[in-house]
C-alpha cells in the first residue's frame, strides 16, 4: 500500500500542497448522517413518483409485470442507444439461465448527440442495424432482400426478427413497445425527440431500410438489467432491482402493484402477479438538492452543463461526470497562485508568472476534458512514486514533470469524489431495500446473530456500468454505507447480494421481446 508520509517530505512547498488536497477532499466527505438523510428523503421521493405525474422522481411504471425465471427461449434482436456507444446483438436465449450473444458496438458520432433532427440519430442507427445483419445473419438477410425485390413480395410466413430496443433515457410508457421522450439526459440534445414515440421513430427508419425487424419492446437499461440478472441467476425470491452506474445512474425494481396509485383504474395492465418493474429514474432525485452534497465544483458543473438543475443526483455520482468534477476541483488549486499543484519546484509560488507544467492546450483546460477513467486508474495506483497516475498526466492531459506529490494530491482527491459517488449510490440502493421491506421486520435482522446467509434471505442486485466495473472497491465504498444505516446494518448488509450482470441492457431487451411476442400471439406466460 502506498503510504502518502512517505511522499509529502516536509517542505514548505510539500506541506501547502498536501494541505491544500486534503481541504478539497474533506469538502468530498459524505457522513454516515448524511447518508442517512438521504435515504429518508429518497424513500419519500420514491412515495411521491409512484402517487403522482410530473414527481421529480419519475417513477415509470414499465408495464412489466414479472420476471424471468431462466426457462425462456428463442432467437431475439436488441439495440442499445444510451452511454458512450450504440449496439447491436442478436442473442440466442437457450432455457437454462445460459444465453449466446453475438454483437457490434460502435461509438455514436458527438455530432448526432445534438443533430438537428431526429431523423438523423434514427436512420444511422437502422442503417447499424442492416449492417449487423448482413454481416452476422447474411443468408436471413440477402433471402429476404431477394423476396422484396420478386414480383410476388415477401411471403407473409416470412421470418421477422423481433427487436427489443434499449433507450435508456426518462420515457413516458403507454406500452410495451410505444413510449415518448420526457427529456434528454448525458449529453444527448435534439430537440424534435421530445414527446415523439421513440419506438415509432426508429420503426420508420428499418421500414425505410426494408429490414426483417420489429420493434417488438421498449426497454430502458435497467429493467434491461434487472430481466438478465433474474434469468441468469433465478434465486427463490427473483432479484429485486437493477441498477446502472455507468455513463449514467439509475435503477428499476419490482414494486407491488397497489403502491403505484399514479396508474389509476382504468389502466391496461397485468395484475396477475401483483407486482410491477419501476423504472425509477432516479438519476434526478433530489433535484432541489434539499439533501445532496453541493460543492463549488459541483455546482459549476451543473450551472455549465447542458441542463442546468436536472439529473442533480447522476451529476453527482455517474461516469459523464465524475471526471469533470475532478478536474474543477484540481483547476481550483491551479489557479490558485498559492498552491504549488503542477508548478515547476524551481519556480517562485509567490510569483504569478511562475512556470506551470500544464501545457496551454491541455484537456484538462477545457470542459468535459478530463475523462472518467482517469479516476479509477489513479485512485487504484499502487506503482511506486505514483508513476501510473504520472505516465497518465503526460500522455493524456499535457502535464508534463508531474510530481510524485502533485500524483498523490491529484489521487487523494479523485479517491474521495469517487467514494462520495459510491456512498450517494449507496443511498438508492438502501432506499430501495426499506421501502420494499424486503429485509424483513429490523428488530430481527438486529438479533439475529447468524453469520451464514440463508439463500431465502438474500435480496439479490443485479448491477451494470463502467463504474461498479472498473472503479477499485466501488462495492466496498456502498457496503461500508450500507452498515450505517440502521434499519440495514452488518446483518442486512450480509444479505444484500450485488452482481454484475455482464450484457445485462442486451439479454434483457431480448427477454422483454420475448414476454412482447407472447402477448402478442396471446399466448398465456
Ligand atoms: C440516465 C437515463 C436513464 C438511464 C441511466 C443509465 O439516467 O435518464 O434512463 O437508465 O442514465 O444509463
Amino acid at each position: 500500500v502506498y503510504k502518502p508520509s512517505s511522499i509529502y517530505n516536509k517542505s514548505p512547498r510539500s506541506m501547502a500542497l498536501a494541505a491544500a488536497a486534503q481541504r478539497v477532499a474533506l469538502e468530498f466527505e459524505y457522513s454516515a448522517q448524511d447518508v442517512n438523510r438521504g435515504v429518508y428523503e429518497f424513500i419519500r421521493e420514491m412515495d411521491e413518483g409512484l402517487s403522482k405525474q410530473g414527481a421529480t422522481m419519475s417513477q415509470i411504471p414499465t408495464y412489466v409485470t414479472a420476471v424471468p425465471n431462466g426457462t425462456e427461449k428463442g432467437l431475439y434482436m436488441a439495440v442499445d442507444l444510451g452511454g458512450t456507444n450504440f449496439r447491436v446483438c442478436s442473442i440466442q436465449l437457450h432455457g437454462n439461465s445460459t444465453f449466446s450473444l453475438t454483437q457490434s458496438k460502435v461509438a455514436i458520432p458527438k455530432e448526432l448527440m445534438v443533430a438537428k433532427t431526429s431523423r438523423e440519430l434514427f436512420a444511422f442507427l437502422a442503417k447499424q442495424i442492416q449492417q449487423f445483419l448482413q454481416q452476422h445473419h447474411g443468408e436471413h438477410y440477402n433471402a429476404h432482400v431477394e423476396r422484396r425485390a420478386s414480383v410476388f413480395g415477401p411471403p407473409h410466413d416470412e421470418q421477422i426478427f423481433s427487436l427489443g430496443f434499449t433507450f435508456s433515457f426518462p420515457v413516458q410508457q403507454s406500452g410495451i413497445n410505444k413510449g415518448t421522450l420526457i427529456r434528454w439526459t448525458k449529453g444527448f440534445d435534439i430537440h424534435d425527440t421530445i414527446g415523439k414515440d421513440v419506438c415509432a421513430l426508429l420503426q420508420t427508419e428499418i421500414d425505410r431500410l426494408g429490414l426483417p425487424v420489429r420493434v417488438a419492446a421498449l426497454v430502458n437499461d435497467t429493467v434491461g438489467t434487472l430481466m438478465a440478472r433474474s434469468y441468469t441467476s433465478p434465486g427463490k425470491t427473483g432479484t429485486l432491482l437493477g441498477a446502472i452506474f455507468g455513463t449514467g445512474t439509475n435503477g428499476a425494481y419490482v414494486e407491488k402493484l397497489d403502491k403505484v396509485t399514479k396508474l389509476g383504474k382504468g389502466a391496461d395492465v397485468d395484475h396477475s402477479t401483483g407486482e410491477m418493474i419501476i423504472n425509477s429514474e432516479w438519476g434526478s432525485f433530489d433535484n432541489h438538492l434539499s439533501v445532496l452534497p453541493d460543492t463549488p465544483y459541483d455546482h459549476s458543473l451543473d450551472a455549465e452543463s447542458n441542463n442546468p438543475g436536472i439529473q442533480m443526483f447522476e451529476k453527482r455520482i455517474s461516469g459523464m461526470f465524475l471526471g469533470e468534477i475532478l478536474r474543477r476541483a484540481l483547476m481550483s488549486l491551479v489557479d490558485d497562485k498559492s498552491v504549488p499543484l503542477f508548478s515547476d519546484e524551481h519556480s517562485n509560488q509567490n510569483d504569478v508568472h511562475s512556470t506551470t507544467n500544464i501545457d496551454s492546450d491541455s484537456p484538462l483546460r477545457k470542459q468535459w476534458g478530463l475523462d472518467t477513467s482517469f479516476l479509477s486508474i489513479t485512485s487504484g495506483d499502487s506503482s511506486a512514486g505514483l508513476k501510473v497516475t504520472r505516465q497518465t498526466l503526460d500522455n493524456d492531459y499535457g502535464i508534463s514533470a508531474a510530481s510524485a506529490e502533485d500524483a498523490e494530491a491529484v489521487r487523494l482527491i479523485a479517491a474521495a469524489i469517487g467514494k462520495r459517488a459510491a456512498r450517494l449510490s449507496a443511498v438508492a440502493i438502501a432506499a430501495v431495500v426499506i421501502s420494499t421491506g424486503k429485509l424483513g421486520d429490523p428488530q430481527n435482522i438486529a438479533t439475529t446473530s447468524t453469520t451464514e446467509v440463508n439463500e431465502d434471505d438474500v435480496v439479490d442486485i443485479g448491477v451494470d456500468g463502467s463504474l461498479v466495473e472498473f472503479y477499485p472497491n466501488f462495492e466496498e465504498y456502498i457496503r461500508e454505507a450500507l452498515r450505517e444505516i440502521p434499519e440495514i446494518g452488518a446483518q442486512g448488509e450480509k444479505r444484500i447480494r450485488i452482481g454484475i450482470a455482464k450484457d445485462g441492457s442486451g439479454v434483457g431487451a431480448a427477454l422483454i421481446a420475448l414476454v412482447a411476442d407472447k402477448a402478442m400471439k396471446g399466448d398465456v406466460t
